[in-house]
């Protein structure tokens, strides 16, 4: 049973080569032959562009995506065991995942951090539902600590908009060094309540597996994961790159050119809602404006993204925010996750 759930299962050369597919895909506009196969999306929490990029993806290639949001229509589910079940949560996840597995050819599942524990958080509670008991294949959609598929459709954006010039001035480069030791920013911005470290933790990892200078540029308390800095840094420095970590709002280091953008919360505040706005109010400096652009400075967010808060319209719609391609990417990346995921399958 095949997982695209955790990025720890996926080593450099097989995600450039899903990269290079959804690549292939994109410019050639074909789409895997999926015909008859059923995806089925569970989503916690809610989507736009994981959604109907999905449900895009299969129905191009052939197939189906039926989604469903629990409680909205469908039973609310229980994922934690051991508790008896007297409250608003009818059915467990226990039964679910396997019965679903019963009616479709794949699973998917989005389900945010709750923000009100680290320890809880990392359990990755409902993620580890789908992965033991689905008896089909299983897609993140984003979990409490990763998003996969944004790493893959962030990955595929960095190379389209550095492989290019790169491509021409270094013919002979080999693919996969294209993008060692070229500066990658990944800087916090306010909004307003604290959000999950998913994205920032895919994020760095996409830079990572390309073997790039990675930058994470946050406020002191804002620390990510030292899970994900440790493999972020393990998996950059093995590809040629480097990690490092800034607290200045106006720091961005020469020459970065791809600036990703994300807002998170600091996990010292989890659960202290009053002082989690206050601190957030305080941190408006960190808004990311227009003036933050260097000469080859590129803008990444993986949406949504609130205007005027997060980043002023400015600098959203600058010529070098390619943000709207980065969403595009979803789509192609997902192709080829796919493809893989099923080709995988009837292989074993
Ligand atoms: N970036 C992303 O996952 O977007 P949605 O929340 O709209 O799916």
């Amino acid at each position: 049973m095949k997982l695209f759930t955790r990025a720890e299962r996926f080593a450099t050369p097989l995600l450039l080569q899903i990269v290079a597919e959804a690549a292939r895909m994109k410019s050639s506009k074909t789409y895997p032959e999926l015909q008859g196969k059923i995806l089925g999306n569970v989503f916690f929490n809610p989507s736009l562009r994981t959604k109907l990029s999905f449900e895009t993806a299969m129905l191009r290639s052939g197939g189906t995506a039926l989604s469903i949001s629990p409680g909205g229509g469908t039973w609310s589910f229980e994922g934690k065991f051991g508790v008896r079940m007297d409250q608003d949560r009818p059915e467990h996840l226990k039964e679910a995942v396997r019965v679903m597995s019963r009616y479709v050819d794949a699973l998917g599942a989005r389900s945010f951090a709750g923000l009100q524990s680290a320890e809880e958080d990392a359990g990755e509670q409902i993620l580890s539902a789908f992965e033991e008991y689905a008896t089909v294949p299983v897609i993140s959609l984003e979990s409490a600590l990763e998003h996969p598929c944004q790493m893959v459709a962030d990955m595929l954006t960095i190379e389209e908009i550095l492989g290019d010039r790169t491509l021409s001035n270094q013919r002979d480069l080999p693919r996969e060094n294209q993008y060692r030791g070229r500066n990658f920013c990944l800087r916090w911005a306010p909004h307003i309540k604290p959000l999950p470290l998913a994205v920032p933790h895919s994020s760095i990892l996409a830079a990572a597996h390309l073997g790039m200078n990675i930058t994470v540029a946050a406020p002191d308390g804002y620390e990510l994961d030292e899970r994900y800095v440790q493999q972020a840094r393990e998996i950059a420095c093995s590809n040629g790159g480097s990690y490092s970590e800034d607290h200045e709002p106006d720091a961005l280091p020469e020459n970065t050119e791809i600036l990703s953008v994300k807002s998170w919360g600091a996990r010292s505040l989890y659960g202290k809602q009053a002082q989690q706005a206050e601190e957030l109010r305080k941190l408006s400096p960190w808004m990311v404006r227009e003036s933050i652009y260097q000469k080859n400075t590129h803008l990444l967010h993986c949406l949504p993204v609130r205007r005027n808060v997060v980043i002023t319209d400015k600098a959203l719609d600058h010529p070098r925010s390619k943000i709207i391609d980065q969403a595009e990417n979803r789509l192609w990346g997902q192709l080829a996750v796919l493809q893989w995921l099923f080709e995988q399958e009837t292989r074993d």
